[in-house]
């Protein structure tokens, strides 16, 4: 716990390390009640910073040093200066050798930071600043260092013992131990390193690169998740394909391992040769993982691997720049999911989530640049501001460069950069030279924080036949920026004829049209653009493939809007104008519910939802997603005070209509599609996912009838199926039904087969945080007993008390504040569990300007007595500080 005062760290006062770290000898030794850690660091003053000796101050936390020496002379309390976060001694040479040990307790470290265990394991998490609890060091990513570990512990119970770069030696000792060394050839900053010792099982496989290298894989995991492994595994082959084929990357090390482990605050970590994830990003097989878990994991497999170019040979200077290494990975495994799988269903989600959960934190009192410029705890800014928005930057670099344009420029990049710590506008000047164009402007999305509007207006002119746009953009303050100045602004875009067909596009002063999709770059605040020979008045197309992350708004009417559904040559902007269309139907419902009036859905909706069902040429999966309505936090995202229940209820009851409207078109896919995998049992290709997909969200609407038939249907998928995705599906419809009995067995069913497996335990906490249904608080509170639940484990927290209240919005947000003071109870439980855990469980409540205010007053109540509630971390100190400013 800090007892420091938090302290503001700002961009601006960078400096260069005062020294630097040659190389690190580390040798653990690892026991059940503390580990000790000799560190040997091999130092010399940073050329960089002039001549004289400073002192040296060293990071470390919740150490306690045992011996210190310098050039092996023994330093005495009165040689160094011990605080709470640092060690400070004064240097005599410019080159020396500094020897300490520490002992430490990873046995009762529950923060999950630094080293720790995780059930019977020992591992680490480093990033972005954990190693400073394992020794004292400059833990700072400007700091890389070549690194030597050597682990030791009793044999019996940690067999395995792992570390980064290549095994090098390793053997018995005394009393039943042994130990292993590990070297990594390539210099590193601390937050990648990584030690791992327990019990566990490989998988090995191995992969030939582009220069025909040999490389062994391994994941390893605990020895009854060892049939789990093998979707990893292909993941990590098609990841190491894809990098070579699309960035020319070829993997560095003779060796690649993951391990699993069950208690990690993320999803995953790059430690350098040895990534260690959250097991629900590994583990994966269909009769316990979903089809969505699947497409996660290869994700993430990939996203982790992608950062050893992207983060580990080239590296970040400072954590202000903590986007130059996520937002860009984040891209890359945007892409290769995207060439792995269905690219406009990829675009879709990304797009749902980003506007969904970036949007709302781009509005609220947490908001902050993709370069942030200060921060009380790095570990808040790990955030979908850094990540997602950070990679939808990277995504208009490359829409303004090309494919081409963009891959000379990360290969400028890497070639520039490899080996050292940078920074974004060295990425961003590697783009420009390598394509001789200037980003000067672009680079405010860095800087400026706050999601931009773009709204557009169009204008006809049939005598001269020209058609324009004229687009108009602002951003609104943010916390710490008033004033926005203009950003640069790709719009995609493509103008439809009264067919539906793209009209060929030329702009008032070009020799000849070029083609029916373009982007204009919009820079100014406003601008127009004409476009000559439009004979007809034209149905613009905007924001295709949603090429900048903006809130654009044009005045569709709902026929425009069914119009795009069917032509738009874009499949996200044929989505998109379904979303529209629902957005502006149920905002007309909650505008009902408000008045008090009778709910009447537009028949428009229900007519454009059959021509979906009802084409069979469309691809299922794009049917499934039109299907989809916008979610209630997406509704409340965009509503400037949010009425929750007239949310809920206007949802709801489109829900019911649609399943009553389109019974029999939804029970014929529902029907053919179950009959489909039976028949065939489960098949992982895409094609299946895609009906499945479509199976499942029939399934939900149907079982809106009530009908006996369909509950029947429901239980025959829930018992009769081969897979996770069919089984937990209709669990989630049976748990939002009326169907007590049923559901009740199926949940004591469901459990009692898979208690002893916690990931699908956290998809049965999951489902029941989310049901909608009245007294949602009550059933969480009494899933908190349930012996598979515990606070100490992050994914339970975030199944349970994180679905609940970033999924329930109507249960959450009670109007008697239970909902709030629940939430507020375990954050402070958490606080002095885990800091990063309760920072981000928060969250919902920072949003109390979006609500009424009756709701404002019983959030902020919750924020202040969290504030007073005693010795905060600084993690949730900032969060709460800055949601109260
Ligand atoms: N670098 C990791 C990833 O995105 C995330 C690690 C975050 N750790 C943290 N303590 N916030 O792949
Ligand atoms: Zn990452």
């Amino acid at each position: 716990m800090r007892t420091e005062q938090p302290k503001v760290i700002y961009l601006k006062d960078y400096q260069a390390p005062e020294y630097l770290i040659d190389e690190t000898n580390l040798t653990f030794e690892l026991y059940e009640d503390h580990t000790l850690v000799h560190a040997q660091l091999v130092m010399r003053r940073n050329p960089e910073r002039g001549e004289g000796l400073p002192p040296l101050v060293l990071d470390g936390q919740q150490l306690e040093l045992l011996s210190l020496s310098m050039d092996d002379r023994e330093l005495g309390a009165a040689d160094y200066q011990l605080e709470d976060s640092h060690l400070t001694l004064q240097p005599v040479a410019a080159s020396f050798t500094l020897d300490s040990t520490v002992r430490i307790h990873p046995e009762t470290n529950t923060a999950l930071e630094g080293l720790y265990k995780s059930g019977k394991m020992f591992c680490t998490q480093c990033e972005a600043e954990g190693f400073r609890k394992i020794t004292y060091y400059l833990d700072r990513p400007d700091v890389m260092s070549k690194f030597t570990t050597t682990v030791s512990a009793e044999q019996h119970r940690y067999p395995v013992l792992l570390s980064n770069g290549n095994p090098v030696a390793s053997g018995a000792e005394e009393g039943g131990r042994h130990w292993a060394t590990w070297e990594d050839p390539f210099k590193k900053p601390a937050y990648l390193f990584a030690l791992v010792a327990g019990d566990l099982w490989c998988v090995e496989d191995s992969f030939t690169t582009m220069t025909q290298r040999e490389v062994a894989l391994r994941i390893y995991v605990e020895p009854e998740n060892i049939d789990k492994v093998q979707h990893a595994m292909d993941s990590l082959k098609k990841s190491m394909r894809w990098d070579e084929e699309v960035y020319g990357r070829e993997y560095d090390l003779d060796i690649f391992m993951i391990v699993a482990v069950n208690d990690f605050n993320m999803g995953a970590m790059e430690n350098k040769g040895l990534n260690i994830f959250n097991s629900s990003c590994v583990l994966a097989k269909a009769e316990t993982a979903t089809d969505a878990a699947h497409q996660r994991v290869e994700a993430v497999v990939a996203h982790e691997y992608f950062h050893n170019w992207s983060g580990n040979r080239v590296t970040c200077r400072d954590w202000f720049q903590l986007s130059l290494k996520e937002g860009f990975t984040v891209f890359r495994d945007a892409e290769f999911s995207a060439d792995m799988n269905s690219r406009t269903v990829k675009r879709i989600e990304d797009v749902a989530f980003l506007r969904t959960n970036q949007f709302a934190e781009d509005a609220g009192p947490m908001a902050h640049p993709v370069r942030p410029d200060s921060f009380i705890e790095i570990s808040n800014f790990y955030t979908l501001t850094v990540y997602e928005k950070g990679s939808e930057v990277v995504r208009m670099i490359h829409t303004l460069l090309g494919a081409e344009g963009f891959r000379k420029g990360t290969d400028l990049y890497f070639e520039r950069h490899d080996g050292q710590a940078v920074t974004c506008d060295d990425f961003i000047k590697a783009m420009e030279d390598a394509n001789g164009v200037d980003l000067a402007q672009f680079k405010r999305w860095y800087s400026q924080s706050g999601t931009p509007r773009l709204q557009v207006e169009d204008s006809f002119n049939a005598a001269a036949k020209t058609y324009s746009l004229t687009f108009r953009q602002s951003c609104p303050a943010t916390p710490g920026q008033k004033d926005k100045q203009p950003f640069v602004i790709p719009v995609e875009l493509g103008l439809l004829d009264a067919a539906g067909n793209d009209l060929p596009l030329r702009l008032a002063g070009e020799a000849k049209a070029q083609g029916g999709n373009r982007v204009l770059s919009v820079t100014e605040a406003e601008q127009t653009f004409t476009f000559v020979d439009i004979a007809e008045r034209p149905l613009p197309s905007l924001l295709r493939g949603f090429s900048a992350p903006v809130k654009l708004a044009f005045p569709y009417d709902r026929d425009q809007l069914m119009f795009l559904m069917q032509h738009d040559s874009d499949g996200f902007n044929r989505w998109e104008a379904g979303q529209q269309l629902s957005v502006q139907v149920l905002q007309e419902l909650i505008g009902q519910h408000q008045r008090g009036e009778k709910l009447v859905l537009d028949p428009r909706l229900i007519t454009a939802f059959r021509t979906l069902l009802e084409d069979e040429s469309l691809d299922q999966a794009m049917v499934a997603e039109m299907l989809s309505l916008p979610s209630e936090a997406y509704l409340t995202e965009i509503s400037d005070v949010a009425d929750v229940d007239a949310i809920h209820a206007a949802r709801e009851f489109a829900r019911q209509s649609i399943g009553e409207a389109l019974f029999q078109p939804l029970l014929a896919r529902f029907q053919a599609n179950r009959s489909l995998s039976r028949a065939t049992g489960y098949v992982a290709e895409a094609a299946h996912i895609a009906r499945r997909t479509l199976q499942n969200i029939a399934l939900s609407y149907l079982m809106q009838s009530g009908k006996a038939e369909v509950l029947e249907a429901c239980l025959e998928q829930f018992n009769g199926c081969d897979n996770m995705t069919e089984r937990l599906s209709a669990l989630a419809v049976l748990v939002n039904s009326g169907f007590e009995q049923e559901k009740a067995d199926a949940l004591a069913r469901f459990a009692d087969y898979f208690k002893d497996d916690p990931l699908v335990m956290d998809q049965w906490f999951s489902v029941q945080a989310g049901c909608g249904l009245p007294g949602g608080l009550e059933r969480v509170q009494a899933l908190m007993a349930h012996p598979a639940f515990t606070l100490k484990n992050p994914n339970k927290v975030r199944a349970l008390i994180g679905a609940f209240a970033n999924q329930n919005l109507v249960n959450f947000h009670r109007a008697d504040g239970a909902g709030y003071r629940f939430l507020a109870d375990h954050v402070i439980t958490l606080n002095a569990l885990n800091p990063q855990i309760a920072s981000r469980q928060l969250a919902p409540l920072t949003r109390w300007r979006k609500y009424d205010a009756s709701r404002q007053q019983l959030m902020k109540a919750e924020l202040e007595r969290i504030l007073a509630s005693g010795e905060l971390s600084s993690d949730v100190f900032e969060v709460v500080s800055k949601s109260l400013a």
